[in-house]
């Protein structure tokens, strides 16, 4: 009991520093080896997210950018009239593939664009109403 408590935490705190100061591809590989292992399974449907309000009225009919949208729960999820479009962007590959079949409105996957400079993310998902 007491080994196992130590070795999460060790996990834990690797997994932190990682997250934080590894380079790129090490910090893609952790979150799609997660995706891919169910960790964010609990994620993927979120009706009724206590943000989502907040959201809705602050977007004023603009434009979202969710910075590490994952699945895409929010971007499926939030009232689609409430904004004029919204971007989602990740750095997990099998996040954005979820997010992609959960919208099924994304209307482009970009390789290369301004965000990839400025954001460690691999790929872009657009959707308009
Ligand atoms: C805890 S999940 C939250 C997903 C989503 N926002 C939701 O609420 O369902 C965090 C997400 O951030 C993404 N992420 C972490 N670091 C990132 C980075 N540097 N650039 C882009 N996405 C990142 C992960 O791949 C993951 O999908």
């Amino acid at each position: 009991m007491g080994l196992m408590y130590v070795a999460e935490k060790a996990r834990s705190i690797l997994r932190g520093l990682l997250q934080t100061y590894g380079i790129k591809s090490m910090k893609r590989s952790l979150w799609n080896v997660e995706f891919s292992r169910g960790r964010w399974d609990c994620l993927e449907s979120t009706p009724g997210d206590v943000v989502y309000g907040c959201i809705e009225k602050y977007a004023n009919k603009g434009s979202i950018l969710d910075l590490g949208c994952g699945s895409g729960s929010t971007g499926n999820e939030l009232d689609a009239t409430a904004y004029g479009d919204y971007t989602g962007v990740d750095i997990s590959d099998v996040a954005v593939e979820r997010a992609e079949g959960e919208l099924g409105r994304m209307v482009e996957r970009i390789k290369t664009s301004i965000f990839r400079q400025i954001f460690p993310i691999t790929c872009q998902l657009s959707s308009s109403t």
